[in-house]
């Protein structure tokens, strides 16, 4: 017998019923990212390399050694998609969405690629829920924007979350702080390997550094926050007294500087509680200089993306879908096994879920294919239910049976159903 063939590594397959969970996450991100007035962006799983090599930033782990990337027939090299901000950024530029004023609000949800150790909260493939708001440079887009982030996650149950803040400045002032941080980093001994090539390359990078000898090292390091030009520290004032406003609990963290090259200003996370090593549930900040780096002129423009795989991780045992029950239809005799198929038709035909058993099985073992389907309601029918055109309902939760005409059958279960759901 040949060999099974398996997953790649660090990709997995989402079943059912988990998948409902993941539905129903995206359901509940589509309603709230309507009310803050976001539309959907679909886009390529593909791109070409260069449009993540220049905005993610060469020296990032993202782009140096993480990327699956590829060159094509035609000899060009693609990279499937590590993150979407740059594409999102790419296809405003590209169909001109930005040519008008005011700012446009996308979201984008889908799989994305990195070549990291698989670990628990960490995959090759896993899925991002991205908000990008476009052509503003206001603090109360910033302030909004994690608003709609809590919001979300708070309509999902989630607790014991941590929103870490910073600021990371602009062009004018991060070259300032760079200059301090590594005239300190040279001035001090003992950094890793990697560390010792970015304090060169890019020394905010070193601030991201995992290792606790680095961590530990930073400690008296230089921060942002010092560093801020006018514009940027009132900028970060006001998007933090925005958040306090709205009660929002934060915490300042100036090392916070995000895996990606491309924040200006405005850098936040949200930690949650039982992930272990990797708890960011969400990331994200300003781009102000992304568009132009692009190719396309000056767009202030933030956003975030909330890793999808985690959130499912922490989202609450009790948070989900709210379960339409099942009809299961039972029958005895090939004449009411008709009659059911032409009424499973008609059940589903009124919104609800319906199943039967086609597998000629007796009854006893079609009441047990009801329990395992979890069925919230059986009908019986047989010769005598077609003869007098009644059949008993019943709820399997209470095992209280009533008997309906079998034409009103279907739209009696759809009363039942919306009394239930209290519409
Ligand atoms: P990021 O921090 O690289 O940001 O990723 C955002 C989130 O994706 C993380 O907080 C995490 O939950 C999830 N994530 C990242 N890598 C993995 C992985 N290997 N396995 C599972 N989950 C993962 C960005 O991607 C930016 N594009 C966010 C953004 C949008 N900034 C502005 N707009």
């Amino acid at each position: 017998m040949a060999g099974r063939i398996k997953a790649v590594r660090g990709m997995k397959d989402i079943l059912p019923p988990e998948t409902s969970r993941w539905q129903w996450v995206e359901q509940v991100a589509r309603e709230v990212f309507e009310l803050y007035g976001y539309a959907e962006m679909r886009l390529p799983l593909l791109e070409r390399t260069e449009l993540f090599a220049r905005s993610i930033g060469q020296d990032t782990d993202i782009v140096a050694k993480e990327m699956y990337t590829f060159t094509d027939r035609r000899g060009d090299s693609l990279t499937l998609r590590p993150e979407a901000t740059a594409q999102v950024v790419r296809a405003c530029l590209e169909n001109g969405l930005i040519k008008t004023a005011g700012v446009k609000k996308f979201y984008l949800m889908g799989p994305m690629f990195r070549y990291e150790r698989p670990q628990k909260g960490r995959f090759r493939q896993f899925y991002q829920i991205n908000c990008e708001a476009l052509g503003s440079d206001a603090p109360e887009l910033d302030a909004e924007v994690i608003l709609l982030l809590l919001d979300f996650l708070g309509r999902l149950g989630l607790k014991d979350l941590k929103l870490l803040v910073n600021s990371l400045g602009c062009p004018e002032c991060t070259p300032n702080f760079k200059d301090r941080l590594q005239q300190y980093l040279f001035a001090q001994e003992g950094w890793c390997e990697d560390c010792q090539r970015r304090r060169v390359t890019n020394p905010l990078r070193v601030l991201d550094c995992k290792s606790r000898t680095c961590q530990e090292l930073l400690q008296k390091a230089p921060i942002m926050e010092d560093s801020l030009c006018e514009a940027c520290a009132a900028h970060y004032d006001r998007v933090l007294t925005l958040l306090a406003g709205a009660q929002v609990a934060y915490e300042k963290n100036p090392r916070l500087v995000r895996g990606l090259d491309y924040y200006t200003r405005t850098a936040f996370e949200v930690k949650a509680e039982g992930l272990g090593a990797q708890d960011a549930v969400a990331g994200g900040g300003r781009y102000n200089s992304l568009a132009r780096e692009l190719g396309g002129p000056d767009l202030p423009a933030l956003g975030f993306a909330i890793g999808e795989d985690r959130l499912l991780e922490v989202l609450p045992q009790e948070a989900g879908p709210t379960e339409r029950g099942t009809v299961f239809l039972a029958v005895l005799g090939d004449a009411a096994r008709d009659r059911a198929f032409l009424l499973l038709q008609e059940i589903r035909g009124q919104g609800l879920p319906a199943a039967m058993d086609f597998e000629g099985r007796s009854l006893k073992a079609q009441m047990s294919l009801a329990d395992r389907l979890g069925a919230a309601y059986v009908v019986i029918l047989g010769d005598q239910e077609l003869e007098t055109g009644e059949a008993p309902l019943r709820r399997m939760a209470s095992g209280e049976q009533e008997v309906f005409p079998l034409a009103d059958l279907a739209p009696m279960l759809a009363l039942l159903a919306r009394k239930k759901e209290g519409t």
